[in-house]
């Protein structure tokens, strides 16, 4: 199992400021995973949350499991120690995604607490990065 994870606000895309985030809504992109991960052969559970606790909670299940993520932290990628540290414990691959450029923006941005303990990371493809993440996972 692949499990592709999404922090707060990612359930907002398409109406949630479509110029930096494009108009495609979260169902899309969970749709676009769905289909990828067929045409791969793989098994993957889409999920986002804005609870904390909640993604704490997913990171650690599938750490037990010694699963791959694909990991979209939201706000939580510049500051969330808690969640960083969740990472740290995964055994399989961790590909952080963010579907904006985050260095092309505000500079509270540009720094990540997650991507030292990621095995990659892709920023600024849109909900590409997400294809593009499985497809690494599974080659
Ligand atoms: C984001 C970038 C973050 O800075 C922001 O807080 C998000 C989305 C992205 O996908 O571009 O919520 O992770």
């Amino acid at each position: 199992m692949i499990y592709v994870l999404n922090g707060p606000n990612l359930n907002r895309l398409g109406t949630r400021e479509p110029d930096i985030y494009g108009k495609t809504t979260y169902q899309d992109l969970v749709d676009m995973c769905q289909t990828v991960a067929e045409d791969l052969g793989a098994s993957v559970t889409i999920r986002q949350t804005n609870a904390e606790h909640e993604m704490l909670e997913w990171l650690h299940a599938a750490a037990d499991e010694g699963a791959d993520v694909v990991l979209n932290p939201g706000a939580w990628t510049h500051y969330n120690i808690a969640i960083r540290d969740a990472c740290a414990m995964l055994r399989g691959k961790l590909i952080e995604v963010h579907i904006s450029n985050v260095h092309q923006r505000e500079e509270f941005r540009h720094h990540s607490v997650i991507s030292a303990v990621a095995t990659g990371v892709i920023a600024g493809l849109g909900i590409d990065g997400y294809r593009l993440a499985l497809e690494h996972i599974c080659r």
